[in-house]
């Protein structure tokens, strides 16, 4: 606690540090100190000190605490007013918005640096002035920069700290000048712009014109030009050295983009913008794409759904765009030489974690904006070493691939994910890029982060799959782009192949044999066009539910129908569905169709092992169609299933259990004889599908279901919740 405080410069700033230290009760007695009679006697009035001086030396005697909230060109002066009347314990400390010259007036004052100075900065203000605009919570929950020197006391500092601390306000420590410098980037560079803005035009001859038809932007811009000129006449003149570096460093830009535009460069132009934009998106509104993975699961996992039981799904709704594509689209468009145009690009988590990742590399990727997302290839060598790690979050299909299309760039890179995705497989991947002679390291358990270490070469390779996975086949095929030879990979069962698909659609050559894919090394991708269909994966949910729920019928719009993803209508038909497929069509060398889904009566089936792969995805939703179905439903042959997201079986058992389904796990399946069941609490795991799946059984449960743990339905379906109302189900988040 503060036995006496004093404050020098009774204004906003330090009137609201006297707010909020009496409001926490931290402090007996502030005496505050000032040349204006009528405002220290407001002060008085207000609460806001007990007594007033305008002696600088009387106002320190006896006090423990003395804080300087005049202007940074009265320092010097109010130092040397208070030489010889200091207690020994009395701490100096200060608000100066410049900290070089904070210190250099002391030490000009006191003859050297007094061991109890601790210059200080809090970042807060407001626009007002005076102490009538002080209030207690100016501080709280912003930053005060504290930048104690070489002969600052650390008690001092200390004792500087709890002070802040005492009004809600986070204490950083810095240098003198690294706060000088931060400071003028941030805060006086931009004000000095302002004004030499506004006062170049304004004493250009047709100043009227000018602010006649100024619009908001110049407005926005300018807005701080109307601050008090002889403080920030102080404050620049204050921080001198440090402002006019950053100047020379912005003057530079600014003949840069003089140079840019005398020589009609949009292009470079776009970059610098874009660039910019996103920046200031990221800094204005916190994007995801700035917080870690496990900020994102702090603040996101306590999202969960309450779903209404009951009910039919009606009408027609196009669910968002594919995730297999939209990831290949980033990869496959940042590596070629020209620009891809994207429509329909799935604005999810997961292939956003792709985007970001490509512009850690230094890709200029305008959007999404509605879907549309338009990356300037930098052609197959371009890629550049990114800051740090790159963040895949929940995205396996974004890890695997990138260990691929990365092993070979001569780049040194570590990819790392979230809790789930660091708990899954990567030695599948791993293994056969250490055959063509990578170096990608795992954890001892065979899990990222991976670290990949720059080669010379990559070498072809004929491999094997030992798993049905696109995955792994992708990251070796991508790999293969930079191996000298002939690289081929044999699947044991068809996978996804969009990789090869668009890699055809870039031009390169890929060629197929039965269950044999080749490529050579070595070529080069040319931008296209992609129309990313909707995805067959998040219609899934739709085709089951309208087929469980009596009175449904659904139209699903511009579906993706490639016949390696098809599986879940094969499945779906073989119980009995009633989906309907129309306008088949091939978008941009993927074939699309709007599906007509009506209820059915479902009957359970062994579920043939051959569309395992084709389905692998939508077991979680074809556990629920065989809860409603009538008789036994069983899987074989899925052991993947249980290094998905989640344990994909073990999950959907316990959940159905739970609502009093006859679901019993196998170590490659399940067995689920469907019948009547309830309402209840289930856990998704944070897994997106599984979290889907039981929203879609609340359609025939005979009470509600609360779904757990739902954020990361975000990673493939954002607005599940909104696109699932409109078509009549009804989910309400709950958040907490
Ligand atoms: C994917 C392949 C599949 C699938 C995943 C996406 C892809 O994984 O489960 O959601 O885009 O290549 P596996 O290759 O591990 O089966």
């Amino acid at each position: 606690m503060i036995r006496r405080l004093a404050i020098i410069g009774v204004g906003l700033i330090g009137g609201s540090l006297a707010r909020a230290l009496r409001e926490a009760g931290e402090v007996k007695e502030i005496i505050g100190c000032g040349r204006g009679k009528e405002n220290l006697e407001k002060a008085v009035e207000l609460g806001v000190i007990d007594s007033y001086t305008h002696d600088i030396g009387e106002a320190v005697e006896g006090a423990d605490m003395v804080f300087l909230a005049v202007p940074l060109g009265a320092m010097k002066d109010a130092f040397t007013a208070m030489r010889g009347h200091l207690a020994p314990d009395a701490v100096i400390t200060d608000g100066g918005s410049s900290k070089g010259s904070v210190v250099a007036d002391a030490e000009a004052a006191f003859g050297d640096l007094p061991a109890m100075l601790v210059p200080g900065h809090p970042i807060a203000g407001t626009e007002r002035n005076g102490v009538e605009a002080s209030f207690a919570g100016l501080y709280r929950d912003r930053r005060v920069i504290l930048t104690p020197t070489d002969t600052t006391s650390p008690e001092a500092t200390a004792r500087v700290r709890a002070m802040w601390e005492a009004c809600g306000a986070e204490v950083s420590e810095m240098s003198v000048e690294h706060h000088d410098e931060v400071l003028a980037a941030t805060s006086h560079l931009p004000h000095m712009l302002a004004f030499g803005l506004v006062d170049a035009l304004s004493r250009m001859k047709e100043n009227d014109e000018i602010f006649r038809y100024a619009a908001g932007g110049f407005r926005d811009f300018t807005r701080i030009a109307s601050s008090n000129p002889v403080m920030w006449r102080d404050v620049c003149v204050a921080n001198g050295p440090a402002l006019s570096k950053m100047l020379a460093a912005f003057a530079e830009e600014m003949n840069d983009l003089a140079q840019t535009i005398a020589a009609g460069d949009g292009e470079h132009l776009l970059e610098v913008f874009t660039r910019a934009k996103e920046a200031r998106d990221r800094f204005v509104d916190g994007l995801p794409s700035r917080q870690s993975t496990e900020q994102i699961i702090l603040s996101n996992s306590n999202i969960s759904f309450h779903v209404s039981s009951g009910g039919a799904l009606k009408g027609h709704l196009r669910v968002p765009g594919d995730k297999s594509i939209s990831h290949r689209s980033i990869m496959l468009g940042s590596l070629a030489e020209g620009i891809t145009h994207v429509s329909g690009f799935l604005e999810g988590e997961d292939s956003l974690a792709t985007l970001n990742a490509f512009r850690q590399m230094g890709v200029l990727i305008e959007g999404p904006e509605n879907g549309r997302v338009v990356i300037h290839g930098v052609g197959m060598q371009g890629l550049k070493t990114p800051d740090g790690a790159l963040d895949l979050g929940n995205s396996g299909t974004s890890m695997r691939l990138l260990a691929g299309l990365l092993a070979g760039q001569g780049l040194d890179l570590t990819l790392t994910g979230d809790a789930s995705l660091s708990s899954r497989p990567m030695r599948r991947v791993t293994d056969p890029l250490m055959l063509m002679g990578a170096q990608v390291e795992t954890t001892e358990a065979g899990t990222a982060p991976l670290h990949i270490r720059p080669v010379d070469t990559l070498r072809a390779i004929d491999y094997e799959l030992p798993v049905a996975s696109a995955q792994v086949k992708s990251c070796v095929l991508l790999a293969g782009l930079y191996a000298d030879g002939e690289t081929c990979v044999t699947e044991p069962a068809p996978t996804r192949d969009h990789t090869e698909r668009m890699l055809r659609g870039f031009g390169y050559e890929v060629q197929r044999n039965g269950n044999r894919v080749c490529l050579w090394g070595g070529g080069k991708l040319t931008a296209c066009d992609i129309d990313v269909p909707a995805d067959i994966s998040s219609a899934a949910f739709f085709l089951v539910g309208a087929s469980i729920a009596p009175g449904s019928d659904l139209t699903l719009e511009h579906v993706g129908m490639n016949p390696t993803r098809d599986g879940i209508i094969t499945i779906l038909r073989l119980m009995g569905a009633d989906i309907e497929i129309q306008n088949e069509r091939d978008v941009g060398g993927e074939p699309v169709a709007d599906l007509r889904v009506r209820h059915a009566p479902l009957k359970g089936i062994r579920i043939p092992e051959d569309q395992v792969p084709l389905a692998i995805d939508e077991f979680p939703a074809v556990f629920v169609a065989a809860a409603c179905a009538e008789g036994e439903t069983v899987l074989t042959g899925a052991e993947e299933l249980r290094v998905k997201e989640s344990d994909r079986i073990q999950v959907m058992a316990d959940g159905l259990q739970t609502l009093g389904v006859d679901a019993r796990p196998t170590p490659d399946g399940m067995i689920i004889k469907g019948g009547p069941f309830h309402g209840g609490e289930v856990e998704s795991h944070g897994d997106h599908r599984i979290a889907m799946s039981f929203a879609m059984a609340a359609l025939r449960a005979d009470g509600d279901i609360h779904i757990r743990d739902c954020a990361n339905v975000n990673t493939s379906f954002p607005a599940f919740d909104r696109i699932a109302g409109k078509a009549g189900l009804h989910v309400e988040v709950k958040h907490g």
